[in-house]
C-alpha cells in the first residue's frame, strides 16, 4: 500500500508512524511538510507532486484551517481515499463548504473524517457480546446482558489532560502521547471545545449509533474559560478555551462532557460513563497504552483490561482497511455534524467571524 502523509508533525510521528511500523511494515510512505523531513518517509517536493503520486490512501494532518483547503486540492486527484484528521474543519464557512462538497455521493465516498477514538468501541461491543480476546478480564469470565439505545438513561465524556505548572503558578500543556511540555501556544479555534470536545463526542456518537440511536443532537456550553480560569468574553477571537463542561443530548440521551486541558499535574481522566434505566453502569477509560472497561451492577463491578497504543486500533480498522460496502459517508456526517455544533458553541461564545 502507498500512503501519502500532509504535514509530518506530531500526531504523524507519535502516532501513524510507529502503528504503521507495527501493522504495515510493506506500506511506502511518502510525505510532504514544507518544514519537515522523516526518516522513513520519502519525501515529496510540493503538495501537488504527492498527490500525482499513484497512492492508495492519503492523510491531511495539517493544522486543521488547512484541512479543507489541502481536502479541496486533493479531491482533483485520483486517491481514493482520504482521510483528513480531527477537527475535519476548523470554521462555520469550511463547515458549509465541506456539507456542499459531500453532497456528491462521488465526494462522500472518498472522504474519511478520523477521529482516532471513534476506534474506541469497547463499551457497544461488550454489551452486543462481541468484546475481542485481546481485552483481558480482571475478575474472572462474565455474562454482560446486552442493551440497545432504549435501555441508555445517560451517558458522560471526559477528558481531563494532565498538565505542568510554570514559575508564575501558570499552567502549560504537555503534549499528548510523550508527556512532555508541549511549547505551542494554543489559539482559538484550537481550544478545548473543537480540539479535544471531537474526540470524546465522536467516541459517544459512535457508541449510541451502534447502539441504534439516531443522529440527533444538541449542547450548549457552561463553564468555559481560558488556560488561566478567565471567563472567554464576546468578541475574544484569540484566546483558547482551556476547560467547558458540555450538557444536551445526543439520539435522545442526556449527554454531559467534561473538558479540562489544564486539569493539574498528574490529573488524568479520559472516557466514558454509559448509565443504563436497569441501574448498570459501563465505564470506559484510557490512561497511556492502557484501557479499561468497567460494569457495574448491584455493586458487583467487573474488570477488563487492553494494552496497546492507542492509534493503533484506529489505523487497523481506518487507513489499513478496505474501503467498507457503504463507503465512510455516515461516519464522516457525524463528524461534519460533531465539529459544526462545536463550533457553533464557540462562535455563541465569542460572537460571529
Ligand atoms: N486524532 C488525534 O488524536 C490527534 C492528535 C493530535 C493532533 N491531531 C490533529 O492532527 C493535525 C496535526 O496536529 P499535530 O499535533 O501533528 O500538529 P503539528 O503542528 O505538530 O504538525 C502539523 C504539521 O503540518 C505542517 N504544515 C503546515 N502547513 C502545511 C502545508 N500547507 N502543507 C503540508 N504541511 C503543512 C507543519 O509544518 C507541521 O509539521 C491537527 O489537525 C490536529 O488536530 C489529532
Amino acid at each position: 500500500m502507498k500512503i501519502g502523509f500532509v504535514g509530518l508533525g506530531a500526531v504523524v510521528q507519535t502516532a501513524y508512524l510507529p502503528a504503521l511500523a507495527a501493522l504495515a511494515e510493506d506500506a511506502e510512505i511518502w510525505g510532504f511538510d514544507p518544514d519537515l523531513t522523516l526518516s522513513g518517509v520519502n519525501q515529496a517536493q510540493s503538495l501537488e507532486a504527492l498527490l500525482a503520486l499513484p497512492l492508495d490512501r492519503l492523510v491531511i494532518a495539517t493544522p486543521s484551517l488547512l484541512h479543507l483547503p489541502v481536502l479541496e486540492q486533493a479531491l482533483a486527484s485520483r486517491i481514493p481515499l482520504i482521510l483528513v484528521e480531527k477537527p475535519v474543519v476548523a470554521s462555520l464557512a469550511q463547515h458549509d463548504r465541506l456539507q456542499a462538497l459531500l453532497a456528491d455521493p462521488a465526494v462522500a465516498g472518498r472522504v474519511l473524517a478520523l477521529d482516532h477514538w471513534m476506534a474506541r468501541t469497547a463499551v457497544q461491543r461488550l454489551l452486543s457480546g462481541t468484546l475481542g480476546a485481546d481485552w483481558q478480564p480482571l475478575t474472572g469470565e462474565a455474562r454482560v446482558r446486552p442493551a440497545t439505545i432504549q435501555d441508555v438513561a445517560e451517558v458522560e465524556g471526559f477528558l481531563l489532560e494532565p498538565c505542568g505548572i510554570d514559575e508564575q503558578g501558570h499552567p502549560f500543556a504537555l503534549n499528548f502521547a510523550t508527556g512532555e511540555p508541549d511549547q505551542r501556544t494554543f489559539h482559538h479555534p484550537d481550544g478545548v471545545i473543537l480540539d479535544i470536545g471531537t474526540h470524546v463526542l465522536a467516541m459517544i456518537r459512535e457508541l449510541l449509533v451502534a447502539l441504534g440511536g439516531g443522529d440527533s443532537l444538541h449542547l450548549i456550553a457552561e463553564g468555559v474559560c481560558d488556560r488561566l480560569g478567565q471567563p472567554i468574553v464576546l468578541g475574544d477571537l484569540r484566546t483558547a478555551e482551556g476547560r467547558a463542561c458540555l450538557r444536551g443530548e445526543a439520539a435522545g440521551v442526556p449527554l454531559t462532557l467534561w473538558l479540562d486541558k489544564y486539569a493539574g499535574p498528574g490529573v488524568e481522566k479520559k472516557g466514558l460513563s454509559l448509565l443504563l434505566k436497569d441501574g448498570r453502569r459501563l465505564e470506559l477509560l484510557r490512561s497511556g497504552n492502557q484501557a479499561w472497561l468497567h460494569h457495574h451492577e448491584n455493586g458487583v463491578l467487573q474488570r477488563w483490561q487492553l494494552e496497546g497504543p492507542l492509534y493503533r486500533d484506529c489505523i487497523a480498522e481506518t487507513l489499513l482497511a478496505p474501503l467498507p460496502a457503504k463507503g465512510w459517508q455516515g461516519t464522516t456526517a457525524r463528524r461534519l455534524q460533531e465539529v459544526g455544533l462545536l463550533l457553533e458553541l464557540q462562535q455563541l461564545l465569542r460572537g460571529p467571524h
